[in-house]
C-alpha cells in the first residue's frame, strides 16, 4: 500500500469508529430519551448526532471537497456558539430518524470525497488532518454523550465488562514518585492531528517534583470527606469555598451516604469500590483535597513531563510507555469500560518516572489556567481554542475512560471551568522537592 492508501484507510477506520460509538450510544435509549434535556449543563442526545454531522459537512465536503451547503438554514441551529447547551432543547431540531439520515448522506458522500483525497498541498488536507480533526471531534462528542447518559436518570442503558482487579503489585506502590528537574520538550510540531492548542513544541523547565503514583482514590477522598473536608475553609480557595457552600458541595457528585458511600454509575447504585480512582469533582474539591492532604495539584508542564519525559534520553516521548498507539493493555480508554480501572492498574503503561494511568480512567485536574504556548497561532478556526484561553478554564490532562484512543495523546489539553462534576474527572496531587532535601539517589527512585 502506498502511504495515502494507508492514511486513507486508518481515516475510514477512525471514521467508522466514531460513528459505531455514535450510533451505540443514541440506540440504546428511546426517541423521547434523545430529544429530552438530561440535565441543563448537557444538550439533548439529538442535537448533538446532528451537530456531528453538520461539522463533517461544514469541513470536509464544503471546505475540502468545495460542494455546496446541503441545508443552509440548519446550520445556526448547530453552531455550538449560537445557542448555548441550555437552550438547545427550544430549538426547531431534527428529529432522530432525520438527524440520522442527515448524518448517512454527508457520511457516503465524504466516503466518496476521501476515495480521491490527495493529502498533501492545502494544510487541511496535510496528512489527512480535517477528516483526523472530524473523527476526534465525533469521538469528543460521544464522550459528551456518554456524559448525558450519565445524569440521565433511569435504568441503565449501556453495559460494559468491569475492567480487571487491580494487579498484584499495586498495593506495594511508592505513593508517589520523582521526576527530576531540568528542560524538557512541551507540546508537539509533529503529531500530524494535533490541535492547535497543543502546539508548538517548546522547552519547559520544570524543577525536581513529586508526583502521586496514581490518581487519589475513593478510600482516600471519603478520608478527606470524613475528616471535615468540606467543613474547612483553610483548604479552599476563597472562590472554593464560595462556591463549595452556594452549590452546597458534600462529597463527589453521584456519590450518596446510605450508611457508607455509594454511588451511581449509569443507572446502577452500588457502593464505591475502595481503590477505584475518584470520579466527578470539580477543580476547587481537587485543589482543597491536595492542600488537606498537604499537597497540591501538578502544574499542567509538571503534569506533562511525568507523562512524556525519558531520563534516559532526554526526549519527550508520544506516550507514557512509548510512542506506540494505546492499546488495551496500556490504558483504560474509548468506553471499553464504563469506570475507571484501580489505582495501580496497567504496569505495562507506566511512565519513566513509574505514575501509573497517566492516560485514560480519568481526566486529572491540574492546576494550570488553559493559554496559550509561546508561538500559538490559531488553526482552522479561533472557535476551537483561542476564545477559550484565559484564566477561567483550567487544565485537565490524559483522558478518561470515555475518551477514544484517536483523542488521546501525552500533549492532548481539555479545559473547563473549575465548578464542573459532570465531566470524568478525578486528580492526582504533587509536591516539590524542599530546597533542604537532596535528589534521591537512582536507587531511591
Ligand atoms: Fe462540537
Amino acid at each position: 500500500m502506498t502511504e495515502d492508501e494507508n492514511l486513507r484507510t486508518r481515516i475510514a477506520a477512525e471514521l467508522a469508529a466514531a460513528r459505531d460509538r455514535t450510533t451505540l450510544l443514541t440506540t440504546a435509549v428511546d426517541e423521547a430519551d434523545l430529544v429530552k434535556q438530561h440535565s441543563p449543563l448537557m444538550s439533548p442526545l439529538v442535537w448533538d448526532l446532528a451537530h456531528v454531522a453538520n461539522q463533517e459537512e461544514l469541513w470536509l465536503l464544503r471546505e475540502v471537497g468545495g460542494r455546496d451547503p446541503m441545508h443552509p438554514e440548519i446550520d445556526p441551529l448547530y453552531d455550538a456558539f449560537e445557542h448555548p447547551r441550555a437552550e438547545r432543547p427550544k430549538l426547531p431540531l431534527m428529529a432522530p430518524g432525520e438527524a440520522r439520515g442527515y448524518g448517512h448522506e454527508v457520511r457516503g458522500r465524504v466516503l466518496d470525497l476521501l476515495e480521491q483525497a490527495r493529502f498533501e498541498g492545502p494544510r487541511l488536507l496535510d496528512e489527512g488532518f480535517a477528516f483526523g480533526m472530524i473523527a476526534q471531534h465525533e469521538q469528543q462528542h460521544d464522550e459528551t454523550m456518554l456524559a448525558t447518559h450519565q445524569l440521565r436518570v433511569g435504568p441503565p442503558a449501556l453495559t460494559a465488562p468491569l475492567p480487571d482487579p487491580a494487579p498484584a503489585d499495586a498495593a506495594r506502590l511508592p505513593r508517589e514518585v520523582f521526576v527530576p528537574g531540568g528542560a524538557f520538550t512541551m507540546g508537539t510540531s509533529t503529531e500530524p492531528w494535533a490541535l492547535d492548542n497543543e502546539r508548538p513544541a517548546h522547552p519547559v523547565d520544570v524543577p525536581s517534583f513529586y508526583l502521586d503514583t496514581t490518581p487519589v482514590t475513593n478510600a482516600a477522598y471519603a478520608e478527606f470527606i470524613a475528616d471535615g473536608g468540606y467543613d474547612d475553609p483553610r483548604w479552599w480557595t476563597a472562590d472554593g469555598w464560595e462556591h463549595r457552600q452556594r452549590a452546597e458541595l458534600s462529597a463527589p457528585l453521584f456519590w450518596q451516604w446510605e450508611g457508607e458511600w455509594v454511588r451511581q454509575s449509569f443507572g446502577v447504585t452500588a457502593p464505591i469500590i475502595p481503590n477505584e480512582p475518584v470520579l466527578h469533582v470539580c477543580w476547587y474539591e481537587a485543589d482543597a483535597y491536595a492542600r488537606w492532604a498537604g499537597r497540591r495539584l501538578p502544574t499542567e508542564a509538571e503534569w506533562e513531563k511525568a507523562a512524556r519525559y525519558d531520563p534516559a534520553t532526554g526526549r519527550s516521548r508520544r506516550y507514557p510507555w512509548g510512542d506506540s498507539d494505546p492499546s488495551p493493555g496500556v490504558a483504560n480508554l474509548g468506553q471499553r469500560h464504563l469506570r475507571p480501572a484501580p489505582g495501580g492498574s496497567y504496569p505495562d503503561g507506566a511512565a519513566p518516572s513509574g505514575a501509573r494511568q497517566l492516560i485514560g480512567d480519568v481526566w486529572e485536574w491540574t492546576s494550570s489556567d488553559f493559554l496559550p504556548y509561546p508561538g500559538f497561532v490559531a488553526w482552522p478556526y479561533k472557535e476551537y481554542s483561542e476564545v477559550f484561553f484565559g484564566p477561567e478554564y483550567k487544565v485537565l490532562r490524559g483522558g478518561s475512560f470515555g475518551v477514544s484512543p484517536v483523542v488521546c495523546r501525552s500533549t492532548f489539553r481539555n479545559w473547563d471551568y473549575p465548578i464542573r462534576r459532570q465531566i470524568f474527572a478525578g486528580f492526582r496531587t504533587a509536591r516539590s522537592v524542599p530546597e533542604t532535601e537532596a535528589a534521591p539517589t537512582a536507587r531511591e527512585r
